[in-house]
């Protein structure tokens, strides 16, 4: 990455990674055909597709069809920068599906890749389907809790084992009642496949969260016409239910927006980002990026299955200011805290990111992955507790690891489009994951971006 250049523009950003493992996993299981466009093509959504396609017969075709698609594998062997595709090949996907009763027992273990969402939602769906599910993942998905996704599960009558709290999980479905459950841990994942079980459930199941995330199952659910409905007792739904085919577009990924919106804001540019999602569960970095100094403008234009699609818009601005993020505000930024800290860290004095222990059970410890690629990029940056504690005052320059996890290699990329000196990232392969085009997409607004190896 070589400093210098100013990033501007106007683009599209591929499909949300939250939206589309939704109605992936419900247009699979909906009685019905179903169309979705503007999937991305991206390694976390191909592993739902594949996990889907090898429990839901009549889907088979059309998932195996785009999980061997040449874009999907071209990134699936870790191609870095893949000339051949478009940068955002909006296809089309037209699935039938013959209700969660069709479901059936996959030959194999269902392997979810680097995906924790692919894992815990499809977790929620076996949970109901009265056979052996077991659930794998790569070195990185299999170091992370699952405990918190099987134990609200069982209390609805699934037969499930981790192994010391870990992937693989084996899954035995069953009939399932309704349960009340409070997470202890704030986690859409785990709401998202509680409320996915829930939809096969006999009577009431209750969701009280005491710290809201983002709400992409629910507003799917309703938009679907599922007797789901929000009290003061938290969200409730009375099942069982079962939907019927739909059609929708995928609004653009915010936090893969945040990104390029965050490059042009430190190379001075002028960015406008065109159909993305703009749900407000999703747009704590936008109120973060204002105490910055940082105004986004935010527009709704239209709805796509109960989710607000506009534009978002950021134009020149002056110095960046530090900023406190404290631990309440954590879950509606959690995917954004790595671009946080990286911007953070040309600030004119010290940020603070508090109560980040949730940051250390990601794709990787990113908590300590920050800390540590800051200081190698020749800025500051200490972990103190599960605080995240950034210096202001630019980055010298260097080299950093992106530590196989895609919002660190995307975020160490952006910081160093305004350190004093070029920068390597290592591993930005690993963007793949949920934005195969971002170091293509960030080279065509302006950015001097060279890959090697
Ligand atoms: C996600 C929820 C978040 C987020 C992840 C996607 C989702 O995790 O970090 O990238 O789609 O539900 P948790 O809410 O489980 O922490």
């Amino acid at each position: 990455m070589t400093p210098g250049a100013t990033v501007g523009g106007e683009i599209r950003v591929p499909g949300d990674k939250s939206i589309s493992h939704r109605w992936l996993l419900m247009a699979a299981t909906a009685n019905g055909s179903s169309r979705l466009e503007g999937l991305p093509r991206s390694l976390d959504i191909s592993a739902t597709a594949g996990c889907l396609a090898k429990l839901a017969p009549a889907a088979r075709p059309a998932l195996e069809a785009w999980t061997s698609s040449p874009v999907v594998t071209a990134e699936r062997h870790g191609s870095t920068w893949n000339r051949e595709a478009s940068t955002l090949d909006l296809g089309t996907l037209d699935l039938q599906g013959e209700g969660r009763g069709s479901l059936r027992r996959a030959v194999r273990e269902l392997d979810c890749a680097n995906s924790g969402t692919t894992m815990r939602l499809v977790a929620g769906l076996a949970a109901s389907s009265p056979f052996e599910t077991v659930l794998t993942g790569d070195a990185s998905l299999s170091a992370r809790p699952m405990e918190r996704v099987a134990k609200p599960l069982r209390a609805m009558g699934a037969d499930i084992t981790t192994e010391d709290g870990h992937p693989p999980l084996r899954i035995v479905g069953a009939e399932l009642q309704g349960t009340r459950f409070e997470p202890d841990v704030p986690s859409a994942q785990v709401k998202g496949a509680v409320l996915i079980a829930a939809l096969a459930a006999e009577g009431t199941t209750t969701v009280a969260e005491r710290v809201p995330t983002r709400d992409h199952t629910e507003r799917l659910l309703m938009a679907l016409g599922a007797p789901i409905r929000s009290d003061r007792t938290g969200l409730v739904l009375e099942g069982p239910f079962q939907h019927d085919g739909f059609r929708g577009a995928v609004p653009g990924d915010p936090s893969s927006a945040a990104f390029l919106l965050s490059a042009a804001a430190l190379t001075g540019g002028n960015l406008t980002i065109a159909g993305v999602g703009v749900n407000p569960t999703r747009l704590g970095f936008v109120d973060v990026l204002g105490r910055m100094g940082l105004e986004v403008e935010v527009r709704i234009e239209r709805h796509e299955l109960g989710e607000p699609v506009g534009r978002m818009h950021l134009g020149p601005s002056g110095t960046l200011r530090p900023v406190q993020v404290d631990a309440s505000e954590m879950p509606l930024v959690i995917d954004e805290v790595p671009l946080l800290a990286a911007l953070a860290v040309h600030a004119d004095g010290p940020s603070r990111f508090e109560g980040g222990a949730e940051l250390r059970v990601k794709e990787s410890d990113r908590l300590s992955a920050l800390a540590d690629g800051i200081r190698s990029l020749g800025g500051e940056a200490v972990e103190e507790g599960d605080d995240l504690v950034v210096g202001g005052g630019g980055l010298g320059g260097g080299s950093a690891e992106s530590t196989g996890d895609h919002r660190m290699a995307m975020a160490f990329a952006v910081t160093a489009l305004a350190a004093r000196a070029p920068s390597d990232i290592d591993g930005i392969e690993s963007a793949a994951v949920s934005f195969p085009a971002f170091f293509r997409l960030l080279h065509s607004l302006g950015a001097t971006v060279e890959v090697s190896g």
